[in-house]
């Protein structure tokens, strides 16, 4: 099959197109003739030289397919998937079952392929770790980013009051999303005109984790992931 193959890290240019065996599904996986896969901000990481793979490796973790084997049950030949997957830089890829879902048929593989771990980091944010409940104030810093954009949906759709934060360009499209209210970080400091929140979720890390404490109420949550200030 073809992949991605990186022998070193660094640079796009060590993402190399070769012809390479493809993988086997392990029990409990299935091998996933890849349509779409998306790219992650992990995937960069991991080229670049963060903790990964032993070399050479097939970067790609966000797949849209078709499942071309299946050594799990409740997927088999032909169904089309999407999920977390291994090595999704290439014709095959493999995937535990409880890592992917049937793909919706109105979704297309591209838009599916778009999902799975952003999708996922941002429903673990609100909800797992922020404990995010109907009626609660959700403030998302980041909101129209790729983690950001899914959280002001889910909290959105969850019944949550939704103040997102961004740049000036991207306050119409997470007002959009269903964003109650949206702070301009180039214009205002979000940690003096919000407060009382019950959950923030901070997607951009640096100073911006500092900056929203004073905007959570006593005993609200600080859900981060993207690096301790
Ligand atoms: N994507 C994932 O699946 C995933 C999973 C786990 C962890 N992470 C980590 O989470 C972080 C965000 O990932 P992402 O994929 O969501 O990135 P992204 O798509 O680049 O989004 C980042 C967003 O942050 C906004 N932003 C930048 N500076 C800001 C500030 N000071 N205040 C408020 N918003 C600001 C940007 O919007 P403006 O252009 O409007 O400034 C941009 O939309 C990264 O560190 C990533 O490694 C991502």
């Amino acid at each position: 099959m073809r992949a991605v193959v990186m022998h070193e890290t660094g640079g796009p240019d060590v993402l190399q197109l070769e012809d390479v065996d493809p993988p086997e599904p392990g029990e409990g996986e299935v091998l996933i003739r890849v349509h779409a896969a998306s790219v992650n901000p992990v995937d960069w990481k991991m080229r670049r030289g963060g903790p990964g793979r032993p070399l050479p490796a097939v970067l790609g973790i966000d797949a849209s397919g078709t499942v071309e084997a299946s050594r799990a049950e409740g997927f088999g030949e032909g169904d089309e998937v999407f999920g977390r997957a291994s090595g999704a830089y290439a014709e095959l890829a493999t995937a535990p079952a409880g890592q992917i879902a049937r793909k919706p048929a109105e979704l297309s593989h591209e838009q599916a392929a778009a999902i799975p771990v952003a999708g996922m980091t941002a429903w673990q944010g609100l909800f797992d770790h922020g404990g995010l409940e109907r009626g609660q104030t959700a403030l998302i810093a980041g909101a129209a980013g790729g983690v950001g954009h899914f959280a002001v949906q889910f909290a959105h759709v969850a019944g949550a009051r939704v103040i997102g934060t961004g740049s000036s360009r991207n306050r119409d499209f997470v007002l959009g999303l269903g964003a109650d209210e949206y702070v301009d970080y180039t214009q205002q400091d979000v940690g003096e005109v919000v407060s009382g929140v019950d959950v923030a979720f901070d997607t951009v890390g640096g100073e911006t984790t500092e900056s929203l404490l004073p905007t959570v109420r006593e005993g609200g949550i600080l859900v981060a992931i993207a690096g301790a200030p």
